[in-house]
């Protein structure tokens, strides 16, 4: 067997456009989806991330390049020839026929004998919690309801890898949380590959083993999510995932990933890591997240440390964020509240003196652009 279970080679496909022109909605993509993984792509809209999974699905054939499924190359196949099923956002549930007459129908389709069927809808259905709905019409039920049943109808036919494109998106934000969180758990129950489809980082970071950000049809990294949010390999990456702050620089040296950089808008030279190897002179930007930053109210290291006017303070609960001015430079800072106290001074505000220091191990040195 195939070590992976999905796997995309030099991938590109290449619309032609009513007005004329073309565009290239994937551009030259490579994807290793490992088996029983949870891989998402995420990717802001336009990016190419359902263009990618109709092309695993078979709705769409590369314009060049090759997509194996468990090994082996699709070519021309037809969505019903592969091991795969699809959940879309709008369900695409059938309003006519009941729950259970909706999961049966690829079965039924299938020719599989009557009680077999009635087993595997009830299994199926028992998997998504709703044993009890099969005589409702979809009409019937609440939106999560449906979206559960849209599952049901696909795992019923035990697919090898399940595609999910933005399957949670219509619901309001607190339901789809509850479903994310499901939906983890009964991935890691069937033990099925599923590649997930989403916009929202969020979400990706919560559900994914791994995860692809994807921009203009390309793949520009692929990493767990911790990877994805602590060493993000480019400035997008860095500034699509999360907040930062950048701070542009050319290195002045740089000796087994610990980097130095002047920065011109503070004068001064600040310590970084990177992975990638840089030379005196590159042009760079520092990303420092903001809870990865701290205050003081004196100096704290003889490098990395600059005085600061906080300009704007708010306590939001769980933190209090802040906007500090290095030389004009604007920081976002956000601090944790560790201590309980209804004495306002007592968390930062603007008539402090203060300091924030960038460690250097949280300063990543990215490449310019
Ligand atoms: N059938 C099509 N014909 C022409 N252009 C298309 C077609 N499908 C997608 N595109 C274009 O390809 C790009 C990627 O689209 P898509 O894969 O749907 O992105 P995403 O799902 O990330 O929002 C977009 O610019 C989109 O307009
Ligand atoms: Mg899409």
């Amino acid at each position: 067997m195939s070590e992976f279970a999905v796997e995309l080679r030099n991938v590109v496909k290449t619309f032609q456009t009513p007005e004329g022109g073309s565009v290239n909605a994937v551009n030259h993509v490579d994807m290793q989806i490992k088996h029983g993984e949870f891989f998402s792509m995420l990717g802001s809209s336009g990016c190419g991330k359902t263009t990618s999974l109709r092309m695993v699905a078979g709705f769409e054939w590369p314009t060049e390049g090759e997509v194996y499924i468990e090994g082996e190359p699709q070519g021309h196949k037809p969505p019903f020839q592969r091991p795969v099923n699809t959940v879309f956002q709008n369900y695409a549930l059938f309003q006519h026929m009941t729950v259970a007459q909706n999961v049966a129908f690829g079965l039924e389709m299938d020719k599989a004998p009557a009680d077999e069927i009635k087993r595997r809808v009830g299994e199926a259905l028992e998997m998504v919690k709703l044993g009890s709905m099969g005589k409702r019409s979809p009409r019937q039920l609440s939106g999560g309801q449906q979206q559960r049943i849209a599952l049901a109808r696909a795992l019923v036919k035990r697919p090898r890898v399940l595609l999910l494109d933005e399957p949670l998106g219509a619901l309001d934000l607190k339901l789809r949380k509850e479903m994310q969180l499901e939906l983890k758990t009964l991935q890691r129950e069937v033990g099925i590959t599923f590649v997930f489809v989403t916009h929202d980082q969020e979400e990706a970071l919560t559900m994914s083993d791994r995860i692809a950000v994807m921009s203009h049809g390309k793949v520009l990294q692929v990493g767990a999510p911790v990877e994805i949010y602590e060493r993000p390999n480019c400035k997008f990456v860095a500034d699509f995932i999360g907040d930062t702050n950048f701070l542009s620089g050319e290195v002045r040296n740089s000796e087994n990933g610990r980097i130095s950089v002047f920065v011109p808008r503070l004068g001064a030279e600040v310590n970084g890591m990177s992975q990638s190897d840089f030379k005196p002179g590159d042009q760079v930007v520092i990303s420092i997240r903001p809870e990865k930053i701290r205050m003081s109210e004196q100096v704290t290291l003889n490098q990395n440390c600059f005085q600061v006017k906080i300009t704007n303070s708010a306590y939001i609960g769980s933190d209090t964020r802040l906007e500090v001015e290095a030389k004009g430079v604007k920081l976002k800072v956000w601090e944790q509240n560790h201590i309980s106290t209804l004495d306002p001074r007592a968390y930062h505000h603007g008539e402090q003196q203060a300091w924030v220091t960038l460690f250097p191990e949280n300063a990543l040195v990215l490449p310019a652009e």
